[in-house]
């Protein structure tokens, strides 16, 4: 009998899984429908990204004080500074959208601390020493100079401001060193008992973040993990990590956050910005003689909520990857890992 519902049970299922979706790939609109009565696979994610949005525009139009706007705005002004022929005035469209959440956020003293606070405040405040003449520039320059403590101007040097790459110090990484690097680092999944020091992982997280994102948003969080009690629950919670999740000594969660945009038409960046910085950190940690595997974050609703619960993330937050660090044990293989020929993944025009 109980063999017999299985069987029942189990054709439900593939019908609903393999063939009634079959009948809904003719439109958008039809899928959309199968998505709403047939499955909740993007659920989640669509309940993530709207908290993400709603969250950010309450901070925007009601608090004036949304931090991604702040960033997103200067990087635009940044751009109009560099641009060739640069336009005398330029970003009347968002000046005083920036300039509010410059007051409700920007203060003096972070700049001490906080080198983004700093760049903030170089950069319109350049913006505003070299914009053309304008009567909303002009009202928002007031605005702007009225908020910065009078005795902090003509004491900072403006460095964090459009510059030639000329006068810099150029690294001296060749290509053949850099693709040695990329070709030893492979998956580690067999490491040494030792506990990874955290200055080392935080180097690496200074050079992730350098990666490029996204309106330079850097819509992401690097959750590490090594309290041996909070490891052993993350540690098995992806499913990948099947015969060596023991040996694991530090877990790093990359987490997005949704609330850096305020269309649905960005959802897609927190994926894109988090792997960028991820494959810079996975580098930068080889330098520093650690090895790492990047261990995926399916999207199965039992596991989110517990990687949720466990982490205490925000309902428009997502857990994006995992990735186990450690430094490799030298007896333990890695897999060879052969890529595919340059000209199989390869086409000019
Ligand atoms: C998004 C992503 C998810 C991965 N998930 C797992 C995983 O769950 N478990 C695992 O052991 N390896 C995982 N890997 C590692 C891949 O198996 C590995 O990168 C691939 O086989 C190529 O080998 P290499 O990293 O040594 O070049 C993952 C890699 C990526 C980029």
């Amino acid at each position: 009998m109980k063999k017999y519902f299985v069987k029942v049970y189990m054709r439900i299922l593939n019908f609903k899984n393999n063939i009634l979706p079959r009948y809904f790939i003719s439109s958008p609109f039809l899928s959309s429908f199968y998505y709403l009565f047939f499955s909740a696979k993007f659920r989640r994610e669509q309940h993530a990204v709207l908290q993400g949005k709603v969250f950010h525009l309450k901070e925007l139009k009601f608090n004036k004080s949304n931090v991604y706007t702040l960033i997103r705005n200067t990087h635009r002004i940044e751009k109009g500074l560099l641009m060739r022929p640069r336009r005398p005035v330029f970003a009347l469209d968002f000046i005083s959208e920036t300039v509010d959440a410059f007051i409700n956020i920007w203060e003096p003293k972070r700049m001490e601390n906080d080198l983004q606070y700093k760049w903030f405040y170089d950069v319109l405040s350049e913006y505003f020493d070299t914009s053309g003449e304008n009567k909303l520039v002009e009202r928002e320059r007031v605005r702007f100079l009225r908020k910065v403590d009078n005795t902090i101007i003509g004491q900072i040097e403006k460095k964090s401001i459009p510059y030639s790459r000329i006068d810099v110090d150029i690294p001296k990484i060749s290509y053949d060193e850099f693709y040695k690097l990329t070709r030893y680092r492979r998956s580690v999944r067999w490491f040494l008992n030792e506990k990874v020091p955290r200055e080392l992982v935080d180097k690496a997280i200074l050079a992730a973040n350098q990666s490029p994102t996204a309106c330079n948003r850097q819509p992401f969080e690097y959750r590490v993990i090594d309290d041996p009690t909070l490891l052993k629950k993350v540690a098995n919670l992806p499913r990948g990590v099947k015969g060596y999740v023991d040996g694991i000594p530090m877990m790093v969660v990359v987490v997005g956050n949704l609330d850096a945009y305020f269309d649905e038409r960005d959802r897609h960046l927190i994926y894109i910005d988090a792997s960028l910085a991820n494959m810079t950190f996975m580098l930068a940690l080889e330098t520093l003689n650690l090895g790492s595997c990047p261990i995926n974050w399916p999207d199965i609703e039992e596991l989110e909520v517990k990687m949720d619960r466990v982490l205490e993330l925000e309902k428009h937050q997502r857990a994006i990857m995992c990735m186990a660090v450690g430094f490799p044990d030298p007896s333990g293989k890695v897999a060879f890992s052969e890529k595919k020929n340059l000209n199989t993944i390869r086409k000019f025009n």
